[in-house]
């Protein structure tokens, strides 16, 4: 089959490999791709934005596509999947209306009351009047969310009133803002992705994200700042209770709804003193937990993804998986994320990724006549597989220690608990 996947990041690079390596695969092909993508699938640069359903269904058709596969949360929540489909050709991705589970925090809330599963309890404002209520009502920590899509700025958790009150009135002051405040969730975060064909739910292995920017989970959110999979202080029974309270549940109420969610469900959980409690949903494959969760799937990529496109998920057999650990480490580049330099220059890449067991996967990068420069934001994500964490680990920072990124930054604790044992970040 010809495979064309939607998307420019790290997360699609590992997508793409993923596909090329499954032996159904004639070809794939990326929309807009990157420069290491274009190592390994004939990229279309100019395919113009990828939020554009006509532009984007035209193209799966111009390059005769048997089956898409839609990378980020925005061309999914612009309706690029339901484009697809309309022309006839698969897709792995959920529709507009599936797609506002994680477009929308409000109603991912709605979605989960319906369903009962277990989340934080949340207050949907419109007013200052309901923030002020709110924040009264839940108290320190403050979480708050803005309802939309704010590629990862959407949220602050804070001790501070007065930076509380600030962001929930910055998000009401949008077009039809509306704000969630709800109660804070102690306790570590873990990255479950569940795939489905809108009735059959399959989970991949569970990850963990490092969301702040600094070192000891410091300074700013981010996009996710590295990942290592799998997760060895994790209850035994973690997938099938979230596949059972969770994820199944969801499935089951968003088919009810007649808004069958077909894609990759993210569970974002927190292992809570009281419990597994949802964080968030999102639509789409999370990035990094993607580099490495792919890194350990056997079973082959495009045949798992055209299945659930197809309807077809419950006759594919149970997942397999390489008895491996994999850690990734982003390379940012200098000042992200709040005013990311772009521009720089990129060595080493060739020598890293002629590493054993090292892949050097690209983000923020673009050609230019002096080579591979950084382009913003996350720009590299260097994956590090082997036996166990510590091995997958000290494979990735052997990695990142080769490339030479001019003020590039990145996390020098990614797994470090996890493969002392010492857990729990
Ligand atoms: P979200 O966009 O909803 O995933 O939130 C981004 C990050 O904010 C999450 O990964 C958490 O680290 C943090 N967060 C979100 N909701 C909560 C909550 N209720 N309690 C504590 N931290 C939260
Ligand atoms: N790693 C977090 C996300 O993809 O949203």
């Amino acid at each position: 089959m010809r495979v064309l996947v939607i998307g420019s990041g790290a997360r699609e690079h590992a997508i793409v490999r993923a596909l090329a390596a499954d032996p159904t695969v004639d070809a794939v092909l990326a929309a807009p791709g990157n420069p290491g993508i274009d190592l390994v699938a004939q990229c279309f640069p100019d395919c113009g934005p990828v939020t554009d359903p006509a532009a984007m269904s035209q193209l799966a058709e111009q390059v005769g596509a048997d089956l898409v596969v839609v990378g980020p949360e925005a061309p999914l929540v612009a309706g690029v999947a339901d484009a697809i489909r309309a022309r006839g050709i698969a897709c792995f991705g959920p529709s507009a209306a599936a797609a506002a589970l994680e477009g929308s925090k409000a109603f991912a809330k709605e979605v989960m009351a319906a369903a009962g599963v277990p989340t934080a309890l949340a207050h949907i404002c419109t007013s200052e009047d309901e923030v002020v209520q709110a924040l009264q009502s839940t108290g320190a920590p403050f979480v708050v969310k803005d309802d939309g899509l704010a590629a990862g700025k959407g949220v602050v958790v804070t001790d501070d009133h007065a930076e509380a009150l600030a962001h929930g009135l910055a998000c009401l002051a949008k077009d039809d803002g509306r704000v969630v405040i709800e109660e804070f969730l102690d306790g570590p975060e873990i990255s479950l992705f569940c795939i489905s064909d809108g009735t059959e739910v399959r989970a991949l292995a569970p990850a963990q994200d490092f969301k702040r920017v600094g070192d000891q989970d410091t300074g700013p959110n981010t996009g996710g700042m590295g990942a290592y999979s799998p997760l060895p202080w994790a209850p035994d029974d973690l997938v099938p209770e979230v596949l059972e309270r969770i994820a199944q549940p969801t499935i089951d109420e968003m088919r009810r709804r007649g808004t069958p969610f077909a894609g990759v469900l993210y569970v974002g959980l927190a292992l809570t003193s009281r419990g597994l409690r949802v964080v968030e949903f999102n639509a789409r494959f999370g990035d990094p937990e993607t580099q490495v969760v792919l890194a350990r799937l056997r079973t082959p990529l495009a045949q798992l993804l055209d299945a659930a496109a197809h309807g077809r998920l419950a006759e594919m057999p149970e997942l397999s998986w390489h008895e491996l650990a994999a850690v990734t480490v982003v390379l940012a580049c200098e000042g992200y994320p709040q005013a990311p330099v772009t521009g720089a220059a990129i060595a080493g890449l060739e020598e890293c990724g002629a590493l054993e067991d090292v892949q050097v996967l690209h983000a923020g990068t673009v050609d230019s006549p002096e080579g591979v420069v950084a382009s913003g934001g996350r720009v590299l994500s260097v994956v590090g597989t082997g036996p166990d964490l510590s091995t997958a680990r000290e494979r990735a920072y052997a990695g990142v220690a080769v490339i030479d990124l001019a003020g590039g930054q990145h996390r020098t604790d990614i797994a470090a608990r996890a493969a002392e044992g010492t857990v729990l970040t």
